[in-house]
């Protein structure tokens, strides 16, 4: 804990009245991704505020390198893997 590391990344999840709505499917993907690469405690899941991209809910930052919206189960995969895994 605590530990800095090059590999330490944070999955953004916009969590406004729109993107809220949306998000938990993607959420529980993410986890699952995040458990399953033994990647606890590395990659961080957080919360952000609303990203004035409403109209694409479900948004997603990985690392406020990439936002991305209308995120499904499948993109969540691939963003994973570009920018996790
Ligand atoms: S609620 Fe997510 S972008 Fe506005």
């Amino acid at each position: 804990m605590g530990k800095k590391d090059a590999k330490e990344k944070v999955i953004l999840f916009c969590d406004g009245k729109k993107c809220c709505r949306y998000n938990s499917e993607v959420k529980e993907c993410f986890k699952d991704l995040v458990k399953e690469a033994g990647l606890k405690g590395t990659v961080h899941i957080e919360k952000m505020k609303c990203q004035g991209m409403c109209k694409q809910a479900p948004v997603i930052c990985i690392h406020k390198d990439e936002c991305v919206g209308k995120v499904s189960k499948k993109d969540a995969k691939k963003l994973f893997e570009k920018h996790i895994a």
